[in-house]
């Protein structure tokens, strides 16, 4: 093989639910976790030393050295395959996937990485094989494998797919600028120090309103645990929610630990009317229009010699 190029697409967080802070540092978490059409691209090729090359989307804010994640899911791989020689690979990645957007783009990466060195190395590891390198590299990533609609737990990383019908019609609004993740997740720790933290619990009524495939019963029932912390570090972001609702959108939430906004239309035309009335409010730096629930990483090309 001489090059393998996986497509690997965004997640939403339709719930997230963040129980206390654990003794590791990480938060127990209950989430359903939505795959959705906006995809990075990862090339690999045979290496004796691991390299990274970005370009497009945010292209100069990803890390380009041994702490990008995708260089350190081919590490996590190799040591897992106990591979000596040829243990790197020239890995580079076209990105659509905004840059610390609460998008999972990062881990989407790291993924990508793990399914395209998996097949550049045919070294044959099975998905659930796959899944365990992928939780050491970062709790998003094993979804990022998976993709669809799939209830995450403990840290993101045990996942469970969801029985979901029907195709969601989403609007993206893209911040100017990223958030940490850490930093969300500590700020949420501060604003709910007062009143301690429930254990975190999947939503019954959200799972119904999936399997119903019906997004009026699916908008409302949205919710983010980070979204308080993620509007305290940008409070801009309140205007974003609050303009995709006065425009009609049926569920307006922060993704993830933020900034992104996603806004769930009705369908198809609504989508386009919702992400035309988003630009000319000039609440955020720019939107796409996407569907959910997409595939997870996946081979789109592998060249042979
Ligand atoms: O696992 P990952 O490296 O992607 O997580 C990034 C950061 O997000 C962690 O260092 C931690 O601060 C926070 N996090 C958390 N609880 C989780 C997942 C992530 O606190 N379940």
């Amino acid at each position: 093989m001489t090059a393998v190029t996986v497509r690997v697409p965004a997640k939403l967080n339709l719930q997230l639910s963040v129980g206390p802070r654990r003794d590791d540092g990480y938060h127990d978490l209950v989430t359903v976790f939505h795959a959705v059409s906006l995809f990075d691209e990862v090339t690999v090729r045979p290496a004796d030393r691991t390299s990274v090359l970005v370009t497009g989307l945010d292209a100069a804010s990803v890390p380009a050295g041994r702490a990008n994640l995708a260089a350190r899911a081919v590490r996590a791989l190799a040591g897992r395959l106990r591979r000596r020689d040829k243990a790197g690979a020239q890995i580079e990645i076209r990105k659509r996937i905004p840059v610390a957007a609460g998008l999972a783009g990062g881990s989407a990466d790291a993924a990508a990485a793990l399914v395209a060195c998996n097949e550049l190395w045919s070294s044959g590891l099975t998905p659930a094989e796959l899944r365990e390198v992928a939780a050491r590299v970062g709790s998003d990533v094993p979804f990022a494998l998976l993709g669809g609609t799939a209830v995450g737990q403990g840290r993101g990383e045990r996942l469970t797919a969801a029985l979901a019908a029907g195709t969601y019609h989403w609007v993206l609004a893209f911040a100017a600028g990223g958030l940490s993740t850490p930093e969300v997740y500590a700020t949420c720790d501060r604003l709910r120090e007062a009143r301690g933290a429930a254990a975190p619990a999947l939503s019954t009524e959200l799972m119904a309103a999936l399997r119903s495939g019906d997004p009026a019963a699916v908008g409302p029932l949205l919710s983010n645990d980070l979204q308080p912390a993620a509007v305290s570090l940008r409070p801009d972001l309140r205007r974003a929610l609050h303009a995709g609702r006065d425009l009609g959108a049926l569920g307006a939430i922060v993704s993830g630990s933020g900034p992104t906004c996603a806004f769930l239309a009705a369908n198809a035309g609504h989508a386009r009317e919702l992400a035309v009335s988003l630009t000319s409010a000039g609440v955020c730096r720019g939107v796409v229009r996407v569907q959910g629930p997409a595939a997870g990483a996946a081979v789109v090309t592998a060249e042979r010699r």
